[in-house]
Parts: structure tokens; C-alpha cells; sequence
């Protein structure tokens, strides 16, 4: 048993949530009005059996009791695993209370580095660098408020400070801020005569840092001095997981029920000196999956504004066609299953294209009513994605238009509305240059849409009890997801069988963040490499079971068929529980859920399918 696997079991999550809220009885579950939204009739339901959450409300989410720590107390998933370590009495391994205590001191370190470089910006030495910033429209407030800094034109200033702070050259090393020379040792500043940017978690722990020049490049060298450069990776630093301002923007993105993704520092700090406080940043990179899903989870309202430079719309491109995975199939799994009962919107993404020459900084100091305009009446994703998806295709030719037909139409079946649909199917129409019957005649006909998510017509749920409550398949089904997700571990080929399996099927948090992360790494190597210690351990094990029972040497076509029908099995559990919360929480007048049941004798079906072939 791996640690996540042990100190799970020895937590109670009726004991965990109650340290958190109070919980009433109901029958054999506990209720309590739900912690992360607002209502008045408790549909946030604790099950003991299954040791599992699930709010039936606007959050529509649910878990263990990992995943309903890192949501309550807003910690990373390395973090929730200490403290419920220490509340299960399990001593983290050795190498695991060091992770620990190395984060802490690199987030020390940095928090020396930043107030150092805010120092500095304030003193004579960062006068230019302020210049720079006063010119900019820079507020006060905001050069604190971001903690912006200045570090000085120096190979050993700041090496020179955090010596005298009596901080360990190596954490400064670990931590990025100092860069050491493995041949000859030598040690020197990383940053030099930039304008600084600490970048903060969410929880506001300063993790890497952000350095713009200050003078442009001269021009017979032009790759010499970038105009800005990160933090490389550290053990606390991702880029590619982290989003710039989240610490600041979680709150209002979560009130406001909308969030504005932008690409850079400097846009971040204009739109919350402007007052624009839902806005955060994904630091110039395409969107990843795993800052879509940290979006995710704060509101269902995104907009995208994106610089109109070429470089951007193909970064842009990039990162909906990943990004859209996501969210296409949470909102599709979300609309069907309660969007008529609760009147839920699925998750929107807009794209806000801004005129040519302004990025949002520009257009915020410079014309705000136009920014808010132009955010506000975003045009969705999809009316943006198929002329450009389109344009990068010769759509002359037959095969042309097929490759268009192709890369969209997955996008467009995984729309939830038909009323969408049917205006996408026109707009990519339109994009090809042909009619509407011609696109149809040439659509994929497969027994089930693309990703599994067209509407079929209602069935009776075939006699398909519902999987009895018991501790015993609890535990049966933590192992079909430990064997799922195995399978896909050692065989990276079933990566393009996933469809529109989303990590909300998984029960336990350790499978969810490790399915999760698999998803966005090429490769078990860079996976293991982005894994705290206890995941690590986790992971060698899913790894190994599977090993061990790939002893009946299964061919591809066994992989995939196994891989389908855990994936159909996990599915279908998570519909149930869905369901059964939605019984516990709504009352008789309420009409019954028969979409969801819907779904679920669908699920059945694709089961028994896999089962006869
Ligand atoms: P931009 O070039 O749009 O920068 O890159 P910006 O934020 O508008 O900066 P100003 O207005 O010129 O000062 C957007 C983001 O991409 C990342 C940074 O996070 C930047 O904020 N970036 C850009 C880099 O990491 N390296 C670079 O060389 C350029
Ligand atoms: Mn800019």
C-alpha cells in the first residue's frame, strides 16, 4: 500500500469534514449546506461508506478527503497530503518531510530575494527601473501590491545579501535565484538589471520570479537579452502550472463567476489597477490543461484575450485545442446531467480579440469602456476556432475540407446545446465553402458521436441496481481505478483511446493529480520528475500492480477493450453517485432526474458493447 493509499484509510472523511462544517445526519449520510457556494438547502453530502464527498449544487463537484482539503483550506495536493498525514498519525517518509521542509525554505529564500529586489527598486541604484515603471502608468499601489522589485546590475548582489542573511548557497542555487557553473562551481545572480516580478501560488507563497529588461537588445543580438526571463524549474516552480495574479484574482473570479485569462505580467497589473480583479495570467505559454483545470474550478464564465500579434493566435490555437479536451467534457457531463433541474450553464470560454497593436495593457490604460466592451461581448470559442482552424487547411481541395471536417467536428459534437450545434455546423459550413446537407452527408457515422456525448434517444435503465453500498466495493472500485489507471501508465499508446474520460471519475485524489499531470507530460519520465515524493511512491505502485498482472500478456486490441470498459465502469459510478446525491438533496415535487438516468443506461449499453464484441 502506497502512503496516499494508507493514510486514506485511516481517515474517516466524516472526522475530516467535521473539522471544517457541521454536519447533520441524513439517513445514512451526512449533509451540510455546501462550503463552496452559496444556497440555502444543503446539497453538499458526505457518504461514509464510500468515504466520499459530493456537492449537488451550482459546485457539482465531489471527492475524498484529500481533494476536499485542497478545496476548503486552497492547498496543492503535496500540501493536504502533510496535513492529513499528521492528522492520521502516519509519519510521511523521511524524503517526504524533507520535500516538505525544502519547500519552506525555498519559499523563505524567495520571500528574502523579493523583499531585497523591492528594496532595491525603491534606493537610488533602481531609479531607472522606476522611471520605467512611473512611464509605464504603474500605480504606487500596484509596485506594492505585486511587489515588484529591482535587482541590481550586479553578479553578486543579491548572492552577496542572502550570504549575509545567512541563507544556505545551496537553497539559492535549488531555488533558481542563483545560478552555479557545474564545471567551475562559480556562482553568480541570475537576475541582473531587471525589472523584477515575484510570482506568488495562490496561496501567495512567492515561487519563482518574473525579469523584464530594461533596455531593448541591441539589435546585432537580438537573442541576447531576452525581454524577459522565468525562474527555470524548481521544485516549487512550474511555469507551465501556474497562473500570474491567481493569489489576488481567486476570490473575484469566484464571485464574479467569471475569469479573464490574459498573457503577461504587465496586462495582469494594468487590468487590477483599473479595477479589473478577475484577471490572471498564463505567462506568455499556451494554456496547459493543468491551468484550465485550476480555472475550472473557481466559476464557469472564461474569456481569453489574447494579443492580436500572429505569435499569440498560434499560441492561442494551441492551447484551446488542448484546453477545449477539458472543458468540452466537463460541460457536456455537467448540462446533461443537471443543467434542466439546477439551470447550471455548462462552462463557456469567449475569446476576446483585441485590435491590432494593443495588447490588453495598452487597451486598459488607454481605452477601458473598449476593454470592457470588447470582454464582455467575447464571441464564443468555437465562432473563433473554425475560421482559424480552417484557414491552416488547403479547404479547395476535397481532402482539405475532410482534415477541417475532421479536427472540428469533435469540437462541435461536444457542444452541449443543439441550438449551438446547428449554428457551428453552419459556421464551419460556411468556413468550407460548401452547403450544410453537403457537411452532413460528410460527418463521421459512428454508433456514438465523437467522445460519446450525443444525445440518444431516452431508454430504460436495463434492470441496473444500483452498486450496493458497501466498504467492500468501495474497495473493489478503488482498485478498478488504480488497474485503469495502471493500464494507461504502461501502455502510453491507450492515451488517444480517453474520449471524454474526465479525472472527476476518479475517486481518489492521488488517481485524479496523477491522471491529471500524465495527461499534460510526454512522457513516465517527466511525469515522475513533476511528482512530490508520496505521488512518486503512489505511482511506482500503480505501475507495478499492473506489471504483475500483465503477466496474461494482453495484446493491443485486450488493452483497449479493458481500458474501455473501466473506463465505462468508472463512469457509470460516478453517474450513480451523482444521482444518489441528487435524490438525498431534492425533495419529491422535484421532477426525477431522467436525463441522468438516461445517461446512465447509455453508460450500460456502451458496457455490455464492450463486453459482446
Ligand atoms: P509579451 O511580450 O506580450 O510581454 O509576453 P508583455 O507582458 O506585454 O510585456 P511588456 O508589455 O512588453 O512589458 C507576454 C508574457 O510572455 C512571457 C512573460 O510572462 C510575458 O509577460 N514572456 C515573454 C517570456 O517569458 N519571455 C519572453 O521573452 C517574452
Ligand atoms: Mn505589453
Amino acid at each position: 500500500m502506497s502512503i496516499v493509499d494508507d493514510i486514506r484509510a485511516r481517515l474517516d472523511i466524516v472526522d475530516v469534514v467535521s473539522g471544517y462544517l457541521a454536519l447533520q445526519k441524513a439517513g445514512r449520510n451526512f449533509k451540510a449546506p455546501c462550503p463552496f457556494h452559496t444556497e440555502r438547502t444543503p446539497s453538499f453530502i458526505v457518504n461514509p461508506e464510500r468515504q466520499s464527498w459530493r456537492c449537488f449544487g451550482a459546485c457539482s463537484t465531489g471527492g475524498d478527503a484529500f481533494s476536499f482539503v485542497m478545496r476548503h483550506q486552497n492547498l496543492e495536493f503535496g500540501d493536504a497530503l502533510r496535513l492529513l498525514a499528521q492528522k492520521a498519525g502516519v509519519e510521511l517518509s523521511q524524503t517526504g518531510k524533507q520535500d516538505g521542509e525544502r519547500r519552506n525554505r525555498l519559499h523563505n529564500i524567495n520571500r528574502l530575494a523579493a523583499s531585497y529586489y523591492q528594496e532595491r527598486l525603491k534606493s537610488p541604484q533602481g531609479s531607472a527601473a522606476m522611471e520605467y515603471l512611473k512611464r509605464r502608468g504603474v500605480s504606487a499601489d500596484m509596485i506594492d501590491g505585486f511587489q515588484l522589485g529591482y535587482s541590481p546590475d550586479r553578479w553578486d548582489a543579491l548572492k552577496t545579501y542572502l550570504a549575509s542573511m545567512g541563507a544556505p548557497e545551496a537553497d539559492a542555487v535549488a531555488s533558481g535565484l542563483i545560478y552555479r557553473n557545474d564545471e567551475s562551481g562559480r556562482t553568480w545572480d541570475f537576475f541582473r538589471d531587471r525589472l523584477m516580478f515575484p510570482i506568488p501560488d495562490r496561496q501567495g507563497n512567492i515561487i519563482g520570479f518574473g525579469g523584464r529588461q530594461l533596455q531593448e537588445p541591441p539589435a546585432d543580438a537580438p537573442g541576447y537579452n531576452p525581454k524577459y526571463i522565468n525562474t527555470a524549474s524548481t521544485p516549487i516552480f512550474d511555469k507551465r502550472s501556474t497562473l500570474y495574479g491567481l493569489h489576488l484574482a481567486h476570490s473575484p473570479i469566484r464571485a464574479s463567476n467569471t475569469g479573464i485569462i490574459v498573457e503577461g505580467y504587465m496586462d495582469v497589473i494594468a487590468a487590477h489597477q483599473h479595477g479589473y480583479a478577475n484577471v490572471v495570467a498564463s505567462m506568455g505559454t499556451a494554456l496547459t490543461e493543468n491551468q484550465v483545470a485550476q480555472l475550472k474550478s473557481l466559476a464557469t464564465n472564461f474569456v481569453l484575450a489574447l494579443d492580436p500579434d500572429t505569435a499569440g493566435q498560434e499560441a492561442t490555437l494551441r492551447s484551446l485545442e488542448a484546453s477545449w479536451k477539458v472543458i468540452g467534457a466537463q460541460s457536456a457531463a455537467r448540462g446533461r446531467s443537471q443543467g434542466v433541474l439546477h439551470r447550471r450553464d455548462p462552462i463557456t470560454l469567449n475569446i476576446a480579440a483585441l485590435p491590432d497593436g494593443k495588447d490588453p495593457d495598452d487597451l486598459i490604460r488607454h481605452d477601458a469602456a473598449e476593454w470592457e466592451r470588447l470582454t464582455k461581448n467575447a464571441p464564443p470559442l468555437m465562432s473563433y476556432l473554425i475560421p482559424a482552424i480552417a484557414s491552416r487547411f488547403d479547404t479547395a481541395s476535397g481532402q482539405g475540407k475532410s482534415q477541417v471536417v475532421e479536427a472540428i467536428f469533435p469540437l462541435i459534437a461536444a457542444t452541449q446545446n443543439p441550438f449551438d450545434q446547428q449554428r457551428y455546423l453552419q459556421d464551419l459550413a460556411d468556413a468550407l465553402d460548401i452547403t450544410l446537407d453537403a457537411l452532413r452527408a460528410g460527418l463521421p457515422r459512428t454508433p456514438t458521436a465523437p467522445n460519446g456525448q450525443r444525445r440518444r434517444p431516452m431508454q430504460r435503465d436495463g434492470g441496473q441496481r444500483q452498486v450496493a453500498s458497501s466498504a467492500l466495493v468501495g474497495n473493489r472500485e478503488d482498485i478498478l481505478e488504480d488497474f485503469l489507471l495502471g493500464l494507461l501508465l504502461n501502455r502510453p499508446e491507450l492515451r488517444y483511446n480517453l474520449n471524454d474520460f474526465s479525472p472527476e471519475y476518479f475517486r481518489k485524489s492521488a488517481d485524479r493529480e496523477i491522471f491529471a499531470r500524465w495527461i499534460e507530460c510526454a512522457d513516465i519520465e517527466e511525469l515522475r520528475a513533476s511528482l512530490d515524493e508520496p505521488l512518486r511512491a503512489h505511482l511506482h505502485e500503480l505501475m507495478a500492480a499492473e506489471d504483475a498482472r500483465a503477466d496474461i500478456r494482453m495484446d493491443t486490441l485486450d488493452s483497449e477493450r479493458a481500458l474501455a470498459q473501466c473506463m465505462q465502469r468508472l463512469k457509470r459510478r460516478h453517474l450513480l453517485e451523482r444521482q444518489e446525491a441528487m435524490m438525498l438533496t431534492t425533495d419529491i415535487t422535484t421532477p426525477p432526474p431522467r436525463e441522468m438516468a438516461a445517461e446512465i443506461a447509455n453508460v450500460n449499453a456502451g458496457i455490455k458493447a464492450t463486453e459482446l464484441r
